[in-house]
């Protein structure tokens, strides 16, 4: 599993939390008594979950050491070291929920049939995934891992992105669950330079990077910073719009 560094990926806190916090909103429980974060990362949306329920036993699950050594700093919630594609809550959950990560996860007709499996009848499934393989952010990637000069360093490497289209989860879980499923374009107006480049070398770059080492791993980020600056210019304030497209799906099990 990869290599995640928090201190990255927690540089864009502020605009990570904004789909948590739109997820939230459309989760119906009133005092759900189990809930798990999958790939909580360091914890900041848990740390709602926890906040939203007092209630709840709450747990944070990730497959990153450090990612979970940031989290543990969050007091009342329970942290677990596991691989999302084969976990299952011990008994039926009451919400599982999951920001940002299972589009690292392949083989979503098998893992959303299993997830939606393990809850309790009313209880929900709450996921949010960027739908972003269209984008410049990713195109840029796919163009240097098919360039001659990074394939065969990159094999393997790079996000196959397995995101389905929101039909496909609408047909895979309407048989025994009711559905809310919408997409949302952000416009994240980030500051500094280059800040496409840091965005993503906190989270699609991640096992590009520990891939390559020296100075490789400077003139792999040097080509990928270029593109993607030229793809998202700034504006004349001197910001830059990071265009997010979001796929939401809050399932309720009968
Ligand atoms: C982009 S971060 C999202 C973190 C957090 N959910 C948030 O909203 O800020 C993705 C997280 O998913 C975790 N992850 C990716 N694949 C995983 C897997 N197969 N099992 C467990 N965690 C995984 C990574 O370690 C990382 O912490």
């Amino acid at each position: 599993m990869s290599n995640w560094d928090p201190a990255q990926y927690l540089k864009f806190a502020d605009h990570r939390l904004r789909p948590v916090i739109d997820l939230m909103a459309r989760i119906p429980l009133e005092r759900p008594a189990s809930v798990y974060d999958l790939g909580c990362g360091p914890g900041n949306a848990t740390k709602l979950l926890a906040e939203r329920w007092p209630q709840a036993r709450v747990t944070g699950i990730d497959g990153s050491a450090a990612m979970l050594d940031k989290a543990r700093a969050i007091p009342g919630i329970a942290w677990e070291q596991a691989d999302v594609a084969a976990w299952r809550p011990p008994v039926p959950a009451d919400l599982i929920f999951s920001n940002a990560a299972l589009h690292w996860v392949d083989g979503h007709a098998t893992l959303f049939a299993r997830l939606l499996a393990a809850l309790r009848p009313g209880g929900v499934l709450a996921v949010q995934m960027p739908h972003q393989a269209a984008n410049p952010s990713h195109q840029s990637l796919f163009a240097l891992a098919r360039d001659p000069a990074w394939s065969a360093k990159l094999a393997g490497a790079v996000f196959s992105n397995p995101v389905l289209e929101p039909a496909q989860y609408y047909d895979l879980l309407a048989p025994q669950a009711a559905l809310d499923i919408w997409e949302t374009e952000y416009q994240h107006v980030l500051e500094g330079d280059n800040p496409m480049l840091q965005w993503f070398m906190g989270s699609l770059l991640t096992p590009v990077l520990e891939r390559l080492k020296g100075a490789e791993r400077k003139a792999f980020i040097r080509l990928y910073g270029e593109k993607v600056a030229a793809a998202y210019p700034r504006r004349a304030d001197g910001r830059t719009l990071l265009t997010m497209r979001r796929l939401f799906i809050v399932a309720t099990r009968r």
